[in-house]
């Protein structure tokens, strides 16, 4: 039999790839204490995970107030680029290719995240029903600031600043967080944005907000090494959206204009596999996306192999098996038993459940 597709090198954009077993983004609150940067241990991590044929970092806050959970990584100091430097030098030790996720959470933070005590931003003073891990317990999301005119030029300039941080941190790409209810999925669903200006209202302006920060974030690094994240009809941080066919068509035509690297989809519910409905309304938007198409959401390796060698997918994003397999790609391949996950570990601590789930004993591989 040929060898499946989903084993072989891929463009993504500009971004060269030697295959298209992609690390999903994937949160798991260990930066350091204080500043908020990674460190050796996510350069042994990240490294480890180095044959996936791109990695896509943890969801990374563009500024302070950007976060939303306790211990994320940021990419706006420059202790944090330093932290950076030494993740994407050991990914391209290796080989590797490494794309930063750019995140600004808006309404799901907590004042005790936010410079100041302040209040979480968002587009409008609508609280989401959902809950942030602070002072580590789970908390309500308060009632958000709307954002003024100028606060949105200035996050637009965040973006900006944190792609150029991006690209001095030695990255291969960045990847815009527009999905899973963070603030440009808020600005995008009339569920979430009831702004009367010029980024509400029609879905010409609530995808606005996406587009100024497209323009600045291509304007650094080039259409061809950004991608953008969607995940149209997935409901987590309490998103919802009237019409999300119509809304997501539209938005799928404005990336279209881009030219840009990739399109990656969480293609139902948030780590959930893909209802028949669900099914059929995201292949309507993969087929009306020009460029490439990244799947996600609990593929396994037969549905990874079979949607891409059907050309339904260029690329398949994993989460959960990254976690617990650093040589998924290898172990995928060799079709090797994979190493179950620990959720005790997902979220927080060191080392344990992190860099030490181990490598496929070649001498045991049949
Ligand atoms: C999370 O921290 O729970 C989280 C972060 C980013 C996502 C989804 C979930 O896109």
């Amino acid at each position: 039999m040929a060898q499946a597709k989903l084993f072989s090198p891929f463009k993504l954009g500009d971004i060269e790839i030697g295959n298209r077993v992609i690390m999903a983004p994937l949160t798991r609150n260990r930066a350091r204490r204080g500043d908020d940067a990674p460190y050796e241990i996510h350069a042994t991590y990240y490294g480890q995970r180095a044959t996936a044929g791109a990695i896509i970092t943890e969801a990374t806050q563009i500024s302070p107030q950007g976060k939303g959970y306790d211990d994320t990584p940021g990419i706006y100091s420059q202790t944090q680029i330093d932290g950076w430097k030494k993740v994407t030098d050991a990914v391209h030790g290796k080989g590797g290719k490494i794309i930063l996720q750019l995140w600004h959470v808006g309404r799901i933070s907590h004042p005790d995240l936010q410079p100041d005590g302040a209040d979480p931003v968002a587009p409008s003073a609508i609280a989401a029903n959902a809950q942030t891990f602070v002072n580590g317990g789970f908390v309500d999301t308060p009632t958000p600031r709307a954002l003024s005119a100028e606060d949105i030029a200035n996050v637009v300039e965040d973006y900006r600043t944190a792609a150029e941080n991006a690209q001095a941190a030695g990255f291969d790409g960045v990847e815009v967080h527009a999905a899973n209810g963070y603030l440009i999925d808020q600005f995008l669903r009339d569920g979430a944005n009831m702004r009367g200006d010029a980024y509400g209202g029609s879905v010409e302006n609530r995808v606005r907000f996406l587009k100024e920060v497209l323009d600045a974030v291509t304007g650094v690094w080039g259409a061809g090494r950004v991608g953008v994240r969607l995940s149209p009809f997935n409901g987590f941080n309490d998103i919802s959206d009237s019409d999300p066919e119509a809304t997501f068509a539209h938005v799928v035509d404005v990336l279209n204009g881009y030219g840009l690297a990739y399109l990656h989809m969480v293609e139902g519910q948030l780590a959930t596999p893909q209802s028949d409905d669900e099914r059929t309304s995201v292949a309507k938007l993969r087929a009306r996306f020009e460029g490439a198409y990244l799947a996600n959401n609990s593929y396994d390796r037969e549905t990874a192999i079979n949607t891409v060698d059907a050309g339904d997918a260029d690329a398949v994003a994993f989460g959960r098996p990254y976690i617990a397999n650093p040589d998924l790609k290898e172990r995928l391949e060799l079709s090797a038993p994979l190493n179950e996950p620990d959720p005790a570990t997902f979220y927080g601590g060191t080392e344990k459940g992190y860099t030490d789930y181990p490598f496929l004993d070649r001498s045991q591989a049949a």
